[in-house]
Order: C-alpha cells, then structure tokens, then sequence
C-alpha cells in the first residue's frame, strides 16, 4: 500500500513535468499508435525519458544475447548514448525479464511491456516475445530511433504505458521472389530487418523459377552454373522478345552455401525462420536449362533461362498449355534422384521444420505427348494428368520426409489426390485452404484476393502494370481463419512478393509496405479489434519512421481511385478515396490542377475533345496524393464492353 502511495506521489510530480514537456517536444503529444495493434495497451498519465546513459538489464542467460544486441544497437545508433548491458545491475533503463512459468497465457510470442516513469521493463516466456517487446518499445519512441546515425536534440520519451500482447497466428509470413529478379545477401537482409518491425516471422525464399535458380546445390554445380543467369531486361516482363544465342548471359546471381548459412543465422537472430522454396514440377526452366534430362520433351538440350519472353499461353486458363516444356518429367527415375540431392541439402542448411515445392501451375501439354508418361500412367494406374502430377507430389513428400522435414506445396497438389501429410498454401483464394483443412491437413493462408502484393496498390496509370489491383483497404480485410473449417488447422497466412515487375529493392520495399503493415495486423492482432480507419491513422504515423529507416513505400492510399461507367451513351467519371476526407482536384484542360481548380463532387461527364484527365488529392490546403494523368481513350478502354 505504502509503495502504490508513493507512486501516486510520484506520478502527481510528473504530470506537472509531463504538462510542461509536452509544450515543449510535441512528440510526446502524439497519439499512441502500433502496428500490429497490440492485444492490450493501457495509457497513463507521465512519459520515461531515456538517459544519457542507457543501461540494460537483461539477466544472464545467454539467450538474450539477440535482443540486448538488437536494442543496443537501435538506441545507440540513433541517440549517440553509450549503452551498456548489464547482467545484474541494482538501477536499469530497460529490464528485459524472462520469466518462463509467469504467464503461460503469453506463450512462446507475448510480452508485457510496463513503461513507468522509473523505466521500461518487458517480460515474456521465451526470448521471442522479449524481442516483440522491443518492437513495440521502438514504435512507443520518437520516429528519429529508426535513424541510421544519430540525431541531436530529441527528447527520448516513451508514454507510461502497461501492454500485454500476443500473436493470434504462428505463421506470420512474407514471400520473397528473388528468382524472378535476384536480391542479394545484404539486400535480403534489409527485408528481414523491415519485416520484424511489424513482427512478421517468416520468410519464405522462392528460390527456384524458370527466370533463375538461385542457391548452390553442390551436387549439382549446373543449377547454379547455368541455371542461374539469364539475359538483363527492362520495361514489361513477359512481353519481351526471346535474348539472341550468343546474347550474354551475365545477369541474376545466386546464394552460396555460405551464403545461405549466414541470412539463416542473420534470420534466427531476429526470430524469423526462413522457409525455402524449390518450384517444381512446373516453373522449373532454370533446371531443365542446367540438366535437361530431366525433361520429357526431346529438344530440351536447346532450352535457356528464361530472360521474360513468352513462355506459356494463359488464354485458357489454369493450368497454362506450355510453349517450351518447363517441367520436370515425372516419368522419369533421374527426377527423383535429382529431388533427393536438392532436398538433402536443403534439409541440411534450412534448421525450419518444412520445405516448399512449389506445385502451382504446372502445364500438362507436354507430359500428355510422352511416351514414358503414357508407360507411368499404365503402370501406375494413373487416369488423368492431374494424377500424374499427384503421383510426383506424393513420391516428393516422401523424399522430404526421409530427410525429417515436413513438405508444403501450392494449393494445386491437392488435385489428383493430396499427399498423405502435405501442407497446403492457399493461393487461387482460399478454397484450397478449405479443402486441405476440412481433410486435417495445415494449411497457410495466402490467397491472391487479399494477400499479392505484387498486384498494384493504386490506379494503373500510376502504378507499374501488372495483370490485377489490390489496394490497401481490401488488404486490410484478410482474414485467414474461413467459418466452416477447424481454427487449428490454420497455421497463419502471408504475403506474396513476386518480382517479375520488381527490378530492385527499393521497388520492392514499396509493393511491401503499407500493404504489409495490413497482412501483419490481420496475423497478429484480435479479429475484434481490427478498425480500418483507425487502421489508416496508424499507417500514416508509420511512414515518417520508414521515412527515417530509408525504407520506401507506396503512397497510393493517398490517391484518386477511379472508376468509369455509362450512362446513356457517355462516359461518366466517379472519383473516391481510400482514406477520408480528402479533396480531389481535377482538371480536363491538360493543365497541372490545384485547390483553386473544381474540386470533385459528383461523377463527372467528359467534355467534347477533352484528351486528359489530371487530378489530385488535398487533405485541406496541403497536397498528398500524386498528380495523376490518364488519357481519356484510357478510361474508354476501361469501360465494360457493350453487349
Ligand atoms: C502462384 O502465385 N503461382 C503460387
């Protein structure tokens, strides 16, 4: 009694002090506001500031080493304060307490965090949820702690705050494409460093397409020797004309065993496991290019990397009819050898539990000319191609169990028959996820209608082409767990980043992120608690602190969406928003609009002969969206064609 007493006397000093500093640092003003939003956060009244020493209590175990590193690092590179770690010290700034019987409830992921006015203690089960805690102790201070040098005259105040948090999901994932376009070490680094901000803690690598096969398979020195490089290209990836033969092919690159050994320990250091994927039986020219007898297609001596041209004819639909065979041929013996080398070494450098291969749109026109697949089909009593494909699937898991690892591919290996202990990842919506789940099987959830964050964010005049729109709105409606199946079975969802149309990184950081600030919401935080405007507020106080980071991002939220119909026989014009309110200024006059030109109110007719549309959005007198053009034949085109 006599200490909460004493705290009260404390606490009446402080808002006096607390009064007084928020005229002075308007930070400490600003709302509080974390993504994911946490399970519980309880305000009060005072702030801690930090010292000009920093010292961190962390207890003796050396398992906290990555996380007392980790907060070291962050505050003292950005505050310039000496920091210290300090296994038993009478007076800390920052307890991190592991506390492994106190609160089953937080399991292996929660935390406390308790900021009073005398310091900031986190408390969690495991080291993870310690880490977790960190994440929301650095979105609790002042954007500069996401300087990368350090930065004078903060105040480094925290809010006094009491948080109990935990994940609703255990799979919280990103998809990083990095055969399409290769990204380096240090650049896959800097995805892993930007995901755990938002406490996202997988990784999954596509490290195998027909565009590039991008880790070192000892075994077979060609996967990488050939299979890695194609010809460069720039501007509409699948439209391009096939390279020349003696074209150079000089670029992709891929990840040594070194390599591999490094981002997996730089992963695990920061709790994310790193899940890797060999896209097989389809997608796989790379390898038919580096071994070609795995084909079942005579000819295939003459395949090459693929550098973006057309290789497949979508006009039917899934699957897609092959112009070159991209698949392995599963009638054929070498296959399965070939499996068993990359598996076993996969096996060994990835410590996570599955491996992914792949399974998604694997073109059957070749398999269906074969002889030896006619032979595989008779011996095996396989009807149709969808069997045949099955029977690859099934032979696969096994292989990857023998190397004691669990095997997950797309929702496509479901079709002819779902291997005995397969793990789904639902992609073409969520009724693979469905299916595999109602037969007891795991499933992870990332289905194209809410998860590609390939697909543009905003308008396509805006936005680089890509065949579908996903803006951040419906983004932030994906929720992994459909009414009709077992919660259990559902072990999280993820993101897809596909990297046809993503040349680099900074390109990749902006289909990232706000849309990933939405996956990790839906992954993390209560389904009850999820509030798309509140939601909004949250992802504009983010962008100063990527802004900070050097992270980039897509403004698009903040742009005109458009859309276009008939009435009678002219075109109309309506303009919204995703967030509110905000004005749009438009203009058909060609001329760059402003506030002071019409501002938008009701669907608008075209003017004769007007060529262009230009629009803008204001949020009072302060212009946020980009200026947008689009040629009015545009909007034609995008009308819906008359019956
Ligand atoms: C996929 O997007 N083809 C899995």
């Amino acid at each position: 009694m006599q200490h909460i007493f004493q705290h009260m006397l404390k606490l009446s000093g402080l808002l006096f002090g607390c009064l007084f500093s928020a005229a002075t640092f308007s930070q400490t003003t600003k709302p509080i506001s974390i993504i994911p939003q946490p399970v519980s956060l309880v305000k009060s009244v005072g702030q801690f500031t930090l010292p000009a020493t920093v010292i961190i209590n962390a207890g003796t175990s050396s398992e906290m080493i990555p996380v007392t590193d980790y907060l070291k690092n962050k505050i003292a590179v950005s505050t310039g304060k000496p920091v210290s770690i300090k296994s038993n010290a009478s007076f800390s700034t920052i307890k991190l307490v592991l506390n492994k019987a106190e609160n089953p409830s937080l399991g292996k992921e929660g935390y406390q965090l308790s900021v009073t006015t005398k310091g900031v203690v986190v408390k969690a089960n495991q080291v993870a949820g310690l880490f977790y805690g960190v994440q929301t102790l650095m979105q609790l201070l002042p954007k500069e702690i996401e300087s990368k040098t350090a930065v004078k005259n903060v105040k480094w105040s925290v809010p006094c705050v009491q948080v109990t948090d935990y994940p609703r999901f255990g799979w919280r994932g990103l998809m990083f494409d990095v055969s399409r376009h290769f990204f380096t070490v240090p650049e896959v680094k800097q995805y892993i460093d930007a995901m755990v901000r938002y406490k996202y803690n997988l990784l999954h690598l596509h490290l195998a397409d027909d565009e590039g096969w991008r880790i070192e398979i000892k075994s077979l020195p060609r996967l990488t020797e050939v299979g890695a490089y194609n010809a460069k290209r720039v501007g509409y990836f699948g439209t391009f004309a096939a390279p020349a033969a003696d074209e150079p092919r000089n670029y992709g690159g891929f990840y040594t065993q070194e390599d591999i050994k490094e981002l997996v320990k730089y992963a695990k250091e920061r709790f994310v496991n790193i899940l890797p994927e060999i896209d097989v039986p389809g997608h796989s020219l790379a390898a038919i290019a580096s071994y070609p007898e795995l084909s079942c297609t005579p000819g295939a001596d003459q395949y090459k990397v693929r550098s973006g041209e057309v290789i497949m004819d979508w006009s039917h639909g899934q699957p897609p009819i092959a112009l070159i065979d991209n698949t392995l041929c599963p009638a054929n013996e070498k296959v399965y050898e070939f499996m068993d080398k990359i598996i076993t070494e996969l096996a060994q450098l990835f410590p996570f539990e599955y491996i992914h291969l792949g399974g998604d749109e694997c073109p059957k026109n070749f398999w269906a000319k074969s002889d030896a697949v006619k032979a595989l089909m008779q011996k095996e009593n396989l009807k149709d191609m969808e069997e045949v494909q099955s029977y690859f699937e099934k032979r696969v898991e096994k292989i990857v169990e023998s190397k004691g690892k669990k095997f997950m591919g797309w929702d496509e290996i479901l079709q002819g028959g779902l291997a005995p202990n397969a793990a789904v990842m639902s992609w073409r919506g969520m009724k693979g996820g469905i299916q595999a789940a109602k037969m007891g099987h795991e499933v992870v959830m990332s289905p194209t209608d809410f998860a590609y964050i390939d697909y543009m964010q905003g308008d396509p005049s805006i936005e680089s082409k890509v065949y579908a729109t996903l803006r951040l709105d419906k983004t932030y409606t994906f929720e992994p767990v459909p009414d009709s199946v077992d919660a259990k079975l559902i072990k999280g969802g993820q993101a897809n980043l596909w990297t046809e149309q993503v040349y680099n990184m900074r390109r990749a950081e902006y289909m990232t992120w706000p849309r990933g600030f939405a996956i990790a919401e839906s992954l993390w935080s209560p389904k009850a608690t999820k509030n798309w405007t509140n939601f909004a507020e949250r992802v504009e106080n983010q962008f100063p602190r990527l802004e900070e980071a050097e992270i980039n991002y897509a403004p698009s939220m903040y742009d005109p969406i458009v859309n276009v119909s008939r009435r009678d026989s002219t075109m109309t014009i309506a303009l919204s928003t995703e967030i509110k309110p905000l004005d749009i200024y438009y203009s058909f006059d060609n001329s760059f609009p402003d506030r002071f030109y019409p501002k938008y109110t009701q669907p608008l007719v075209v003017p004769k002969e007007a060529a262009q549309i230009k629009m803008i959005t204001y949020r009072g007198k302060q212009p946020i969206g980009r200026m947008m053009s689009i040629p009015i034949a545009d909007l034609t085109a995008r009308l819906p064609q008359k019956k």
